[in-house]
């Protein structure tokens, strides 16, 4: 008898969802910090990490983690879920309140896991396409979240790969004019003037924002995010952890992070100013910026196909991310905010691929 495994059809004829590396100088195509963590930062890590009990299961509750992220936020502990990215906060959300027969609303185009963790959890994705200029048709979405019942809502704000942001009045609409649960992703939100944070609290019942120290903190290989909503919605969350998910290391990381906010703060003035700098550099090249809130731009050559832009640019040695094959962003190319030699190269090797 043969018996091979079958895969589930939900996850056999999707694409996963991957960028690919070149080894080149220059890389920027996965939206990273292009600085990394501050010396100061890993020598107290090193110095802490002697001291962990690495024989002993973690803080099962991640108890002073959750207090330190509260804290920067004004909530209490139990308003506070931390997982293995944002990317696990999303799919413990999902776990918990989309799944088998609920559906789940998405505005494409926008980051792939949220439709790829739903369908992987067998919920029902229903898409409610972006405007032109990639703004969020607010009204359709309303009405579509209405009609087709969604459990869950996502709003990237600012999205990703687009850089748009919605208003917290906006968010305000999707809440109270919906009955979903409305999940905004902002994981790159400290790059963005406005937050669904800044909305009333007692909106928490149904509102989840999302965050991540993989960016502003410049702590992607810790895996490290975070939602913050009503004590109800993060003990819903939480059932679908599993036990100890957290380990000593990664809340010891992220714990001692949330020491240096100064210098985080710094980093995203940097980090705007680089973008408002490129953006501005830009302009004045035959490419259509989108404007952006977030560590990364959208842009699309006006007279050049994307694939042989982005093939140039590599052979000059830097990396952005060609987006042109995914539905609603023909010939768009993203490029991550690097430091300050970084993006003179970037805009040396655009133009370039350009002329
Ligand atoms: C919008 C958005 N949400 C979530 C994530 C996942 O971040 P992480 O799992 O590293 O926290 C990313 C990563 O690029 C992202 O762009």
């Amino acid at each position: 008898m043969s018996s091979h495994p079958q895969l589930r059809p939900e996850l056999a004829l999707r694409p996963g969802y991957h960028s690919p590396q070149v080894d080149v100088a220059v890389r920027l195509n996965t939206n990273e910090s292009p600085f990394p963590p501050p010396a100061r930062y890993l020598e107290r890590l090193a110095a802490a990490i002697g001291g962990t009990e690495l024989h002993r299961y973690p803080d099962r509750a991640a108890t002073e983690l959750r207090q330190k992220i509260g804290a920067l936020h004004g909530v209490s502990a139990d308003e506070v879920l931390v997982a293995n990215g944002s990317n696990e906060v999303l799919q413990a959300v999902l776990l918990a309140f989309g799944g088998p027969g609920r559906t789940v609303l998405v505005a494409e185009p926008t980051y792939a896991m949220h439709s790829h963790i739903a369908q992987n959890l067998g919920s029902r994705v229903v898409d409610v396409a972006r405007r032109a200029d990639f703004s969020l048709d607010v009204d359709r979405v309303i009405d579509v979240a209405r009609s087709e019942e969604a459990a869950v809502l996502f709003c990237c704000s600012p999205n990703n790969p687009t850089g748009t942001i919605e208003s917290p009045h906006t968010i305000g609409r999707l809440l109270a004019e919906t009955s979903a649960m409305v999940v905004v992703d902002e994981a790159y939100g400290q790059f963005a003037p406005s937050s669904a944070l800044e909305l009333d609290a007692s909106w928490r019942d149904r509102l989840v924002v999302v965050r991540t120290f993989s960016k502003t903190w410049a702590l992607a290989g810790v895996r490290l995010g975070y939602a913050v909503s009503s004590p109800l919605v993060i003990a819903g969350a939480s059932e679908a952890l599993l036990p100890y998910h957290l380990s000593s290391l990664t809340q010891l990381a992220g714990s001692l992070a949330l020491d240096d906010l100064e210098l985080m703060h710094q980093r995203v003035e940097a980090i705007v100013a680089g973008r408002n700098h490129l953006a501005q550099a830009m302009a004045d090249l035959d490419v259509e910026v989108t404007p952006s809130s977030a560590n990364f731009i959208l842009f699309r050559p006006r007279h050049r196909a994307a694939s042989v832009v982005w093939s140039a640019m590599v052979a000059a040695g830097v990396l952005v991310r060609d987006c042109s094959s995914w539905p609603g962003l023909e010939n768009c190319l993203r490029v991550t905010i690097g430091t300050e030699a970084e993006n003179a190269q970037f805009l040396i090797a655009l133009k370039e691929a350009l002329a």
